[in-house]
């Protein structure tokens, strides 16, 4: 394997990956990388062994316990005990516990089904799309801060049941989250969260008291094989719905837009039928890839990959988006193709932690681009990709502001 490093967090990396990517591909099907505040991981590079990775959940966990070691993953004693409990959600955990939570959160959103969510999808859309207007100052407005942003954050909430004059505190709270790119903002970041869990500890309350439509009340409701979910399980589930929800879509969103404004000539295609809107959805989460790794997986036992030996204990995170563009999968990977089919992207993960809220996600940027591009017939970017405000963050691609010109 080679030594070289690979630097998955710089500017220039966010601006254009593909390079990157080719070269940790051509060095293994998995590289050793060291990231910020993470350290070393390996990396899976290739679609082949992401997708094996991802699948096989026995050898690759969640729970670094069930790979000899001593503690919950990220979870440390010195932690407040309200993270400690956030932190051990259902994507933090595996088998049968991680059966059971997601059994239970499955028949609870059939109940708060995304079908019955467009229409308050498509209303949310609309009034966001009038605040965008009248934010545009001669013509130019920050599409993230108006529109990208608070868009998924009113859709989670409005699925979950919370009131939506909620909104604007929730926000504010939750803000800081998305701002973790150095030890700072984690701090910073912790205060929000107190009062996250503060509120909705005094929601599930309530929704225990009296029941209203969405998804906590239907968390609070759900029972199956006499199982349910205690107060703990509930409040570090609503939590993982609301940022696993949030962030992730904004960066879709950002994405979708500022790669249709680069490519006229397929916004065009897409123009001409918006019918096929779903593709498009797909080949910007496959071109773009938002959410670039997932969490980490841990070995359960010496394993090989391509030669190369992981230890017992050590973690992987595989590189989705490097998947994404390898040219063993799909056919000139490097080319935006907005109806590109088949298309088996791995940007909502693989194997039994596959993303619960793709369908909602990609609704919702359904929507939300066909109603965007037909009311702003000449939207176009204010600033060139290269200059944009890119996120440093490891693992996420996506920008801090977008300014377009509306007109
Ligand atoms: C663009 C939007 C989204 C992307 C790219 C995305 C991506 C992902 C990925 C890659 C995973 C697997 C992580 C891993 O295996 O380590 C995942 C899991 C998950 N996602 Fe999403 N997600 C998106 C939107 C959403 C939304 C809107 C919701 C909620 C309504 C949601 C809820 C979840 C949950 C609960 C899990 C954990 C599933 C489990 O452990 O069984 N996601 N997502």
């Amino acid at each position: 394997m080679s030594a070289e490093k690979f630097d998955v967090s710089s500017k220039a990396f966010k601006i254009d990956p593909f390079p990157t990517f080719r070269r940790m591909r051509e060095a293994g099907a998995v590289v050793r990388v060291k990231l910020p505040f993470i350290g070393r991981t390996w990396m899976p590079t290739t679609y082949e062994w992401v997708d094996r990775v991802l699948r096989d959940h026995k050898t690759f966990v969640q729970d670094p316990r069930n790979a000899g070691k001593r503690s919950y993953a990220g979870v440390r004693w010195w932690m407040p005990r309200m993270l400690r409990v956030l932190l051990k959600n259902m994507l933090a955990k595996d088998e049968p516990d991680h059966r059971r939570l997601r059994g239970l959160v499955e028949k609870a959103f059939v109940r708060a089904s995304v079908e019955e969510m467009r229409q308050p999808v498509v209303d949310l859309v609309e009034s966001q799309l009038d605040l965008l207007e009248r934010e545009a100052d001669g013509g130019v407005v920050d599409v993230t801060r108006h529109f990208a942003r608070p868009l998924p954050l009113a859709v989670i909430c409005e699925m979950l049941g919370l009131p939506a004059e909620d909104r604007s505190r929730f926000a504010a709270w939750a803000e800081p989250l998305s701002n973790v790119e150095s030890l700072f903002g984690f701090w910073r970041a912790f205060r929000g969260m107190f009062k996250v869990n503060d509120y909705l500890k005094g929601t599930i309350e309530e929704c225990r008291r009296n029941p209203r439509p969405g998804l906590l009340s239907a968390l609070v409701e759900v029972e199956q094989d006499g199982e349910s979910l205690d107060d703990e399980e509930l409040l570090s589930m609503a939590f993982l719905l609301l940022f696993a929800g949030h962030e992730t879509t904004v960066h879709l969103l950002d994405g979708a837009i500022v790669t249709l404004l680069e490519h006229p000539e397929q916004l065009d295609r897409l123009r001409g039928d918006w019918s096929k809107v779903d593709l498009a959805v797909d080949e910007v989460l496959r071109y773009f890839s938002p959410i670039q790794v997932t969490k980490p997986r841990y070995a359960s036992r010496d394993v090989e990959i391509d030669g190369v030996t992981i230890p017992r204990g050590d973690f992987l995170m595989p590189l989705l988006a490097s998947a994404n563009c390898d040219p063993a999968a799909f056919d000139d990977p490097e080319t935006f193709d907005v109806f590109r089919t088949p298309n088996p992207h791995v940007s909502f993960g693989r194997g039994i932690h596959v993303c619960l809220g793709m369908k909602l996600a990609k609704t919702e940027v359904e929507i939300a681009l066909a109603l965007l591009f037909t009311r702003f017939p000449n939207l176009s970017l204010a600033k060139p990709r290269a200059d944009l405000d890119w996120m440093q963050r490891p693992g996420t691609r996506g920008v801090r502001s977008l300014p377009v010109r509306l007109s």
